[in-house]
């Protein structure tokens, strides 16, 4: 990024969490549902019982941002609010920024400056023990966070090569996206989810949707203290080492280590900062986000990992990205 010489540069920055908010009230409000059509403010003020004024002050915004046209009298998504906002669309997200950005990363960022400080009192919650350990936000957090890694789990099973494999460990597997993907792509695979005990009662439900309940099993139990299965051919880290203590971080590789048979791989998925560590902005925004509840969490590049993972023995880490500007997956082997 280049040095900024303008103040209309660090205006954006600054105001532009007004932006964020416009996108979420829209999405409350289901307004890209009902703009998958051409509809006017009359229209729309029917339909979501919000007056004229303060609907027409909401639509410029979103014009603004180009998130919805306006076609005369009438206005219509743009493409992408079509097809990732609207709920007819054929890759609706609207549920994931709804639920857990707008609902709990938003306010969360409230209490940065408090991790930052490191003032344990101030956080938005605990860490995420003490979320999970909330029925009513496990759930919602989880159902969000399938929504949101339903798209990166089908595109991971299509750019991971797993074939070989028939025995997957998902350490913190979540509402279970992954492992019902790569399950669902390869019929000789079976796998096993930990996390904390009100994840995997959300993960229950979806592996039962997806038919796969005799593939997939489920450990409920925080993973750094909860016995891993062993001689597994792939263990799958998705977002945990950026949701942990950094100090942690080597306990998990070697758990990783020891639950793989020789020959097995461990994969990697999370939000990954450039080698140069300069960027890019999400992935580092998302870190950053992170130590709002968990002050004690990192941030890494593939580098960083390259390294911890060959002083664990593992050989030949190679990173590709898998959600561009925010996540790289990493693939290391055990030496057979
Ligand atoms: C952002 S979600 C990702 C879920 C899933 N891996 C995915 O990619 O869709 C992070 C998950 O890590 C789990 N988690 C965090 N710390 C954990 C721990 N110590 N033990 C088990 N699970 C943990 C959380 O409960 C949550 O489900």
């Amino acid at each position: 990024m280049d040095p900024l010489t303008d103040v209309r540069d660090i205006s954006r920055i600054a105001y532009g969490f007004m932006a964020s908010k416009a996108l979420f009230a829209a999405l409350n409000l289901d307004l890209f549902s009902r703009l998958a059509e051409p509809r006017t403010v009359g229209e729309l003020v029917e339909a979501s019982g919000v007056p004229a004024h303060r609907l027409k002050t909401l639509l410029a915004t979103l014009a603004s941002l180009g998130l919805i046209v306006r076609d005369g009298a009438a206005f219509r998504n743009s493409p992408a609010a079509d097809r990732y906002l609207a709920r007819s669309g054929r890759a609706y997200f609207g549920d994931y920024y709804r639920m857990q950005i707008d609902r709990q990363t938003y306010p969360a960022l409230q209490h940065l400056d408090a991790g930052l400080a490191g003032d344990a009192d101030s956080l938005a919650f605990g860490s995420d023990v003490e979320l999970m350990s909330d029925p009513v936000e496990a759930e919602a957090f989880s159902l969000a966070q399938h929504a949101g890694s339903l798209g990166p789990a089908l595109e991971f099973a299509k750019a991971v090569d797993l074939s070989g494999s028939t025995t997957l460990l998902d350490v913190a597997g979540g509402s279970g996206a992954f492992s019902i993907a790569l399950c669902t792509r390869h019929p000789e695979l079976t796998a096993t989810i930990i996390d904390f005990p009100n994840v995997i009662e959300v993960a229950r439900r979806y592996v039962a949707e997806a038919g796969l309940s005799d593939r997939i099993s489920l450990i409920g139990g925080d993973a750094l203290n909860t016995e891993w299965p062993q001689q597994r051919d792939t263990v799958l880290l998705s977002y945990l080492l950026s949701a942990v203590r950094e100090s942690d971080i080597p306990a998990l590789l070697e758990h990783s280590f020891n639950a793989l048979r020789p020959g097995g791989r461990l994969i990697i998925h999370d939000f990954m900062l450039d080698d140069d560590e300069q960027g890019p902005l999400l992935a580092a925004g998302w870190f950053l986000s992170n130590l709002a509840y968990q002050p004690d969490a990192g941030s890494f590049s593939a580098a960083t990992l390259n390294d911890l993972l060959t002083r664990q023995g593992f050989a030949g880490p190679s990173a590709q990205v898998l959600i561009p500007q925010i996540t790289k997956t990493v693939i290391c082997g055990k030496p057979a």
